[in-house]
């Protein structure tokens, strides 16, 4: 029976490239923990933004089986080179592009892609750390860890199919509530498939999809300017216990 992941044994690796880390094995194990859905959804086109050492698009590729076409991209041309030697230990295939998220596949790709995973830098850092060269580029999320993932959202908007789904990483200093709130205003329900406390982050891999209500709601909170009491309800209520919901006051709990 094929590996329902990328062997971590078998994952290429270059100086430059990230390593399959805590949010790439989160990342990862949410679409396995999604694998009965994923393979119903038996989706035609799924896409990586920052694919790194290739281990995500190489699980997904192995959890959905062969069938299906997978591009993958990265901003640092090392680690497009290192996935293509990952897929290629693994047996499977991608195409893989060397561009800023998603530029130049706008037209070709617009509302064609069913499956979009993203592990995105969430790092919060100094907004000039944002972009540099190599290695830097795959942490480096500039103020709230938010610069690249705010540039993401659209894209992965632009680029889903109507039945299309999007699995991102995010940190809890990310606001992923608001995330989800900005998510919901263009048409979008959203789920947490896992949250993960590790010993320096707080990490939640979200799945987001297209949803008849919320484009109602959408309509409801253009109309009125104001978001629907139920909405935020229901958004809140997967943030229980995360501290950037527990407002400025440091003593409430
Ligand atoms: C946190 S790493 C994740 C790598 C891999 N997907 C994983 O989960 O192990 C983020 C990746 O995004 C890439 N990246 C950063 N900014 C990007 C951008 N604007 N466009 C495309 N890729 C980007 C980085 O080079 C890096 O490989």
């Amino acid at each position: 029976m094929s590996p329902r992941t990328a062997q971590i044994r078998l994952v290429s690796s270059h100086r430059e490239v990230y390593e399959p880390c805590d949010d790439s094995f989160a990342l990862v194990d949410a679409l396995l923990a999604d694998q009965a859905n994923l393979l119903r959804h038996q989706p035609k086109l799924c896409l990586e933004l920052g694919c790194g050492s290739g281990y995500v698009i190489t699980s997904l590729a192995l959890i959905l089986g062969k069938e299906g076409h997978y591009i993958a991209t990265d901003i640092n041309p090392h680690a497009v080179r290192v996935t293509q030697e990952t897929l290629e230990a693994h047996g499977v295939h991608a195409e893989l592009i060397n561009t800023n998220i998603a530029s130049g596949l706008e037209t070709r790709l617009a509302g064609l892609v069913d499956v979009i995973v993203v592990n995105p830098p969430y790092v919060p850092t100094p907004e000039d750390e944002v972009g540099r060269e190599g290695i830097a580029s795959a942490w480096a999320g500039g103020e709230n860890g938010r610069a690249v993932i705010d540039k993401i959202l659209p894209v992965a908007d632009n680029l889903l199919s109507e039945k299309g789904w999007l699995y991102m990483v995010t940190l809890s200093e990310n606001n992923p509530s608001e995330i989800c709130l900005q998510m919901r205003e263009k048409g979008y329900a959203s789920r947490i498939l896992v949250q993960r406390l590790t010993d320096e982050e707080s990490l939640q891999i979200i799945k987001f999809w297209r949803d008849f209500d919320s484009q109602l709601e959408e309509k409801e909170m253009a109309e009125n300017k104001t978001v629907p009491s139920r909405v935020m309800e229901s958004l809140l209520s997967q943030f229980p216990r995360m501290p950037f919901l527990r407002g400025n006051n440091s003593n409430s709990s």
